[in-house]
């Protein structure tokens, strides 16, 4: 299964982003269920880009708790309410978050303290509702800009589609 992790990190980010939808789609394919669906795409998205921390915060109790899903990386925290650091903002506002410096971002929360930068992209289900956020963190600060915010929406369009 090696050769069907891909790592695109040498590939223009937008290029690389076409590339991993398309890979993930095959991968994908038949797939229905949303934790297989996260656990995929938390291994795919992680190993692409050689990130810290890839993974999924579920909503378990809507507009108030999100819990922990498939990720890949150091322990992540098991809950965050909505409203709380990047994950819980990009919940409650449901929009994505992009965070250049997470030491100058009020109300971090710190699961691995060489995490520097960080983005969290809403999820929606088939009905239209939250289902999750995607939570990526980077070692290095500036990691991420409006090309990761498109590809990683569009990534997660497949919840919408299939989860
Ligand atoms: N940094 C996130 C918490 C989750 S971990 O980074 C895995 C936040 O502030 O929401």
């Amino acid at each position: 299964m090696s050769e069907l992790t891909l790592d695109l990190r040498t590939r223009p980010r937008a290029a690389a982003y076409d590339e991993l939808f398309a890979h993930t789609a095959v991968v994908l394919e038949g797939v229905t269920d949303p934790i297989a669906g996260m656990a995929t795409i938390s291994a795919l998205v992680h190993h692409a880009f050689g990130y810290l921390w890839t993974g999924f915060y579920r909503v378990v109790e809507p507009g108030r708790l999100l819990r922990v899903g498939p990720y890949q990386g150091t322990l992540g925290c098991l809950e965050i309410p909505f409203g709380r650091g990047v994950c819980g903002t990009a919940a409650a506002e449901r929009r994505t978050v992009i965070v250049p410096d997470v030491s100058a971002y009020p109300g971090h929360i710190t699961c691995d303290a060489r995490a520097r930068s960080e983005i969290v992209v809403p999820i929606s289900d088939r009905a239209g509702a939250l289902l999750a956020v995607l939570d990526v963190d980077a070692d290095v600060p500036d990691a991420f800009t409006t090309i990761d915010a498109t590809g990683l929406e569009k990534l997660v369009t497949w919840f919408v589609v299939s989860g």
